[in-house]
């Protein structure tokens, strides 16, 4: 079980994308728990101000350190194994390797940054780690954290049906996948190829791998530069480049 709590200007973002599909089922089953905590709740002034003018000037609104140091002394009893993170496109750039280290942990606070930026000690006192979903900016840290979010509860065991599923993704292996068909074996004179039709599960194993590194090596050929292939894969591969070359 991993318990999220998430810190937001605007909690009413999450309630339908956690209410749907696998993350519904997962909270249903217990196996993830996500709290939605509106820092409003904890500014104390009376507008109630999560915002304020940048000291030193120029444009834009930056978020206030009180109200989040204040939402997590509130949520948080025992700072241990408690992991807090900041939403920011200035953070590490997220990916599976990520998620997996994240997936470990029971408990993490995400904290939806906003506006022109966040106040510097938020940063520097309160967080742990940063984390930027991308290299382009959002309105705000709410979708990031979301996509934070799908992408650890779907590595927590029962989360997904199949127990392979996880594990053979694109990204798990360093593989993009292979391409995938299902019934009917042809529509409109588009054909499925003719080895996953033939029952033969080893020649099937071999096109997919095969597949997976065509693709790879194709749209992310960065992907096969870092991994460990087998001597199986570079042979595919040369008979892929050989192929390619005759074309
Ligand atoms: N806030 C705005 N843009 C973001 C991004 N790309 N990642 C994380 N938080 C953000």
């Amino acid at each position: 079980m991993i318990r999220f709590d998430i810190l937001t200007v605007f909690p009413g973002m999450f309630v339908s994308p956690f209410d749907c599909s696998l993350l519904k089922k997962a909270r249903d089953h217990t196996l993830i728990d996500i709290q939605v905590h509106d820092i409003r709740l904890y500014a104390e002034d009376r507008h109630r101000m999560t915002d304020d003018a940048p000291f030193g000037g120029g444009g834009g609104m930056v978020m206030k350190v009180e109200p989040i140091d204040r939402a997590l002394d509130a949520i948080i009893t025992d700072r241990n194994d408690v992991l807090i993170v900041l939403l920011t496109p200035q953070g590490e750039t997220f990916n599976q390797k990520t998620a997996g280290e994240l997936a470990a942990r029971s408990r993490i606070v995400l904290i939806c940054g906003h506006y022109e930026g966040v106040d510097e000690r938020v940063r520097t006192y309160l967080v742990d780690r940063e984390i930027s979903i991308g290299d382009y900016v959002l309105t705000g840290g709410e979708l990031p954290a979301m996509v934070v979010v799908d992408a650890i509860a779907r590595l927590v065991p029962g989360v997904l049906g199949n127990v392979e599923s996880a594990s053979l993704d694109s990204y798990a292996t360093g593989l993009l996948e292979y391409p995938h068909y299902t019934r009917p074996a042809e529509y409109r004179g588009w054909r499925v190829p003719d080895v996953l039709l033939s029952g033969n599960h080893r020649e099937i194993d071999q096109w997919r791998r095969k597949e997976s590194l065509r693709r790879t090596q194709f749209r992310r050929p960065d992907l096969l530069e870092r991994m460990n292939l087998t001597e199986g894969d570079r042979k595919i591969l040369a008979a892929l480049k050989a192929e390619k070359n005759k074309e």
